[in-house]
This record gives structure tokens, sequence and C-alpha cells, in this order.
């Protein structure tokens, strides 16, 4: 079962306009998959399941969609944390949350408090999220919090200030709706992650399709730059070996 499933939700939009609907009867649909990903998720033994709701290039899109996505996050924040709580599931929400309205950052700051000791599943919404501005927003936050590292620094220095440093690498990715992108979501941390690309619109999206994924997920073989015969004598006699990381240093004789 992979342990971290990272979810693209696209085709809200088509999937409204095939039926003559508004654009945001999609987006409202999408809100009852994401309970559906939840649950089975939760059923499934998934122990982390990031979701990528609203992305640093959303904005562009026209302001009253913008709103009513908007209204959706604050009605999901208001209506369904005391039933993730009760779930055991923990609520983190990372991104750029500076762009948000104060009530909306107050009712994040409320729903990660609430749930903050639960362990049955970290969910995670990134929103006003972008990898590219992860990776910089990291650095930054890095450079501020440990000024030494500007002469060199290796992976292992930067990671515990990206934005998903709670939660280990996706093993599986999964984007809806037919495009094959990885759109800026999350870069850094998909390095290593088995991709899966489906057809079905995201409000179609349920626990079959979930199971399809990750049945998916269970045929690939991962090497982490290794040989097939190396990955089975790892997995015969398995050794705390992770994945290869580099270092950066910025000095021209480093
Ligand atoms: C992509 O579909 C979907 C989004 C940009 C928003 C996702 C939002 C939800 C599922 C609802 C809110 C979620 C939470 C967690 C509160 P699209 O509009 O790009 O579809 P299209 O490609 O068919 O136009």
């Amino acid at each position: 079962m992979p342990r971290h499933v990272a979810i693209i939700m696209d085709g809200n939009g088509r999937w409204a306009t095939r039926r003559y609907l508004p654009r945001v009867a999609g987006h409202q649909r999408g809100v009852d998959a994401v309970r559906e990903a939840v649950r089975a998720s939760v059923e499934r033994g998934v122990e982390y399941l990031t979701l990528f709701a609203f992305s640093s290039e959303n904005w562009r899109r026209p302001p009253e969609e913008v709103s009513v996505l908007m209204q959706l996050f604050r009605l999901m924040l208001e209506q369904e944390v005391a039933k993730l709580h009760a779930s055991g599931v923990r609520l983190r929400i990372v991104g750029d949350l500076a762009a948000f309205d104060g009530v909306l950052r107050e009712l994040i700051a409320r729903a990660e408090e609430k749930t903050a000791k639960n362990t049955k599943l970290v969910l995670t919404i990134c929103a006003n999220y972008g990898g590219r501005w992860d990776i910089i927003q990291a650095t930054r936050a890095m450079l501020a919090a440990r000024p030494e590292l500007a002469g060199g620094f290796g992976e292992s220095d930067l990671a515990p200030f990206l934005a998903m440093a709670h939660a280990p690498e996706p093993d599986l990715f999964i984007r809806t709706g037919g495009e094959t992108r990885i759109s800026n979501f999350l870069i850094w941390q998909l390095a290593y992650t088995e991709l899966y690309f489906t057809e079905t619109f995201w409000p179609d999206f349920d626990a079959r399709e979930l199971d399809l994924a990750i049945a998916s997920y269970r045929r690939r073989e991962r090497r982490f730059g290794r040989t097939s015969e190396q990955v089975r004598e790892a997995r015969r006699a398995p050794a705390d070996d992770p994945p290869p990381t580099a270092r950066v240093d910025q000095r021209a004789d480093a």
C-alpha cells in the first residue's frame, strides 16, 4: 500500500460543461469526491493524502470562479472539520497562505490546531501552492535560520523547510482529467514518485478508481537508480538506504 498518495484533482470544469452545467457545479461535485477519497484512503490504510486544491496560477481564472473556490474552501473548513476530526484525520493546509483573507487564515489555524493530534490519516490541502514557490520559500527560510549555509548546502539542509516537511515523499501521484503534466505541483517531492494518469474527471473519481491507481502502483518496481537485481537483493536483506541526495555548493571552488 502506498504510504503517501498525492492527487491533482483535474476535470471539474469539463465534467460540468459536458452536462450543460456551470463550471462551479463541477467544483461542488469535486468536494463530494474529496470526501470519498478521504474515506477510501482511511479504509485502505493510506497514511498521507495530499490534494492540490488551488494552485498559485489559479488566481488567473474568472473572478467568479475564484470566489466560488474560496467559498468551497471556507465551507469545508467550517463544516467538514468536525467530521474529519471524528475520523482521526489530521488536517494540514500548505501554500502561500498570506494571499487568503483573515477569516480563512483563522479557520485554517483553528482546523490545524483542533486536529493536530490525530494519527489515522494526514490530509494535506495545497492551497495557493506552487512547487517553484515552495523551493524558493524553503531556501529563503533556510538561509534566514542558518545563514552559514549561504556558501553551500545539501538536500537534507533544505528538506525541513519545504512546505511538505511533515510528510514522507509521495509514493503515488495521481492526476485525473486526462492531462499528463505535473503543473508545478510538488516538483521537489515527486522526484521518485510513481506517476498515474487517468482520463476520469475528478467528480467521477471514486473508491474503485483509487483502487485502480493503487493496483497500478503495486505492479511497479521502484528502483531509486539501482538495478532490478539490486532491488531484489535489498528486499531479501533490507538496508537503511535512502534515495540518493545531492549537494548544492554555491562557491566556485566548492
Ligand atoms: C481542477 O478542475 C480543479 C480545481 C482547480 C479545483 C479543485 C477544487 C475542488 C475539488 C473543490 C474544493 C476542494 C477543497 C479541498 C475545498 P478544472 O476546473 O481545472 O477542470 P477543467 O480542467 O475541466 O476545466
